[in-house]
């Protein structure tokens, strides 16, 4: 059965910008999340995120209103009740996937297929929620959504060959390049990018270097669009270390530990970009400033 009709759960940094995709990419799109506000204030994202194009001229206003119209917002589960896809993009915790799967699972027909952008969960232990474990796949989309051309497509032992082949043209036909992956903790690009930027705090730790050192070293020596320790400001320093634990207790290879600064900053609520501190200071957003950290 062709994807017609995709439903995203969550639309926070990662659900909206999913959802704005698949509409881009021409798909109807039911977004759901917990409150009215919460789904007003993911659409709003959307709509800024559009407008911009159209400001820059890379879409046109009716091509915009076009977008916006295949998108519409429900706090109600079940207005995802006749979608072919259903992407979840809600918080990284395994109790409250086991809920919201086990309930889709009841709702939905047989036919639709399940993704998550889990980052870092095992897709095969979200797939058993459900009594579809055929039809569960991971897509993995990266922040900025709308920016960011990889979707990593993530099978499980279980998951339908032709289910798969679906994933991957559905994240062909949103633009982006899919990447064929297995449920391994970290997929690819975490597994490759979690140590390096762990060993970043670890070399600032050990006075290898200053924060913006670290940062132009990497941007100007590699042509990184950013440096480390501003990717993790903008990634999350709360996101980063949950990942590193999860990949640590998976692999107990020293590389994934979080190092005890991280754990510091994380405690302290120095969370990056979102709550204005982390590695910089973020008082003048267009004006980081680095953080004194000893
Ligand atoms: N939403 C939509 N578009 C955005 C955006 C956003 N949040 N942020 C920037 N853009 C767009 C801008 O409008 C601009 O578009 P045009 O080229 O068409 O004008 C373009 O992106 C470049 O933006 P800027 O000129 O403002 O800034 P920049 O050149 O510094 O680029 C960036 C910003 C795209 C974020 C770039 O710095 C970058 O690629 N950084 C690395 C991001 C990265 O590594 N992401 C992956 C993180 S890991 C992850 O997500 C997965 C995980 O599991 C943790």
């Amino acid at each position: 059965m062709p994807i017609e009709k995709v439903g995203v759960v969550g639309c926070g940094l990662m659900g909206s910008g999913i959802a704005q995709v698949a509409a881009q990419g021409g798909y109807p799109v039911v977004v759901r999340e917990v409150s009215e506000q919460l789904v007003e204030k993911g659409l709003k994202s959307i709509e800024k995120n559009l407008g911009r194009l159209v400001e820059k001229g890379t879409m046109s206003a009716p091509d915009r209103d076009q977008v916006r119209g295949r998108l519409r917002g429900t706090t109600n589960l079940d207005d995802l009740k006749g979608c072919d896809l259903i992407v979840e993009a809600i918080i990284e915790q395994l109790p409250a996937k086991r809920e919201l799967w086990s309930a889709l699972d009841k709702l939905c027909p047989k036919s639709t297929i399940f993704a998550s952008n889990t980052s870092s969960l095992s897709i095969t232990e979200m797939a058993t929620f459900t009594q579809r474990p055929d039809r569960f796949l991971g897509l993995h989309f990266f922040n900025p959504v709308p920016v960011m051309k990889l979707v990593e497509v993530i099978r499980t032992i279980a998951t339908d060959p032709k289910v798969y082949d679906d994933a991957l043209a559905f994240g062909a036909k949103l633009g982006k390049t899919p990447v064929r992956t297995t449920d391994r903790t970290g997929f690819i690009v975490n597994r490759l990018l979690v140590p390096y930027i762990l060993d970043a705090v670890r070399a600032l730790e050990e006075g290898v270097g200053s924060i913006e050192d670290i940062d132009n070293s990497m941007k100007l020596g590699c042509g990184h669009p950013m440096g480390p320790l501003t990717l993790l400001d903008f990634v999350g320093l709360d996101t980063t270390y949950y990942i590193a634990n999860i990949m640590f207790d998976e692999f107990k290879e020293k590389r994934f530990a979080p190092p005890p600064l991280l754990k510091r900053m994380v405690l302290a609520g120095w969370h990056g970009r979102k709550t204005g501190r982390g590695f910089y200071d973020y008082t003048d957003p267009a004006k980081p400033m680095p953080m004194r950290l000893s």
